[in-house]
């Protein structure tokens, strides 16, 4: 199976934003990013705009062969312009105004009845739908329930074990034993956050996970090896 990289490039509007002006452009760099090999481009329009702005996103969706991924909040204003842009796939991500980065999956037992309804309309639409999920098999389980086409595994808490060489055996076996579950439910498994080199190649070992969405360690690593580089680095990993 042909593994997907989705690369989220939130930071380089981060970047640019540092600075109000324009450069760097995340249209021209998603441009490269796919020319370097990445099946698609992640972006995540947050309320408070931190880094992609509207004007990101419009000319982004406009691209039709950049299979954008947009991630969105359960927010009435954002939904509907995600709806408007129509890009190929959403991911519903929870969102705290306060956070420094999507801080785990969604809370599905509370929100499950919104959710649902959020997700009919993309799916109406044909537009592939995602929930940012942790991995615990009764939020797989609601994901099913909720009609969701694929998942999302937050993978945080395994990326940090790692980072700071603690053991990560037993959070493995849980990520594994909930995409095993997810896939017998049809589900289209994915893996996000806090990804890096060490941790896609111990994941990469997860024969169900079919995409990896990363972000910050791509762009920050950039800076050094450059996109081109550093995109071919982890499509030979995850192969
Ligand atoms: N996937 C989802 C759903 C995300 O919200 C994010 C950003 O937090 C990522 C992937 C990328 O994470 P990172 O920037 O840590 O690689």
């Amino acid at each position: 199976m042909n593994i997907r990289l989705g690369v989220n490039i939130d930071h380089v509007a981060t970047l640019r934003n540092a600075r109000g002006e324009a450069h760097p452009d995340p249209y021209e760099v998603a441009k490269k990013v796919m020319k370097s090999g990445a099946d698609s481009i992640t972006i995540h329009l947050r309320e408070d705009r931190r880094h992609i702005k509207d004007r990101d996103l419009k000319i982004l969706s406009k691209n039709r062969s950049i299979p954008l991924n947009l991630e969105i909040a359960s927010n009435n204003e954002i939904i509907n312009i995600a709806l408007k842009n129509k890009p190929n796939f959403i991911c519903i991500v929870p969102e705290k105004r306060n956070e420094v980065t999507t801080e785990g999956g969604l809370q599905l037992k509370k929100n499950k009845n919104k959710l649902k309804n959020i997700l009919e309309k993309f799916n109406k639409k044909k537009i592939r739908t995602s929930l940012f999920i942790n991995p615990s098999i009764a939020d797989v389980k609601i994901s099913k329930d909720i009609n969701t086409k694929c998942i999302e595994f937050h993978m945080g808490k395994i990326s940090n074990l790692v980072k700071n060489n603690k053991k990560y055996s037993k959070e493995l076996k849980k990520i594994k034993l909930c995409c095993k579950y997810a896939r017998s439910l049809n589900l289209e498994v994915h893996a996000g956050h806090g990804i890096d080199y060490k941790t896609a190649k111990i994941l990469k070992s997860i024969k169900e996970i079919e995409e990896f969405n990363i972000g910050h360690f791509i762009i920050g690593e950039s800076i050094t090896l450059g996109i081109n580089k550093t995109i071919k680095k982890f499509k030979k990993i995850i192969k």
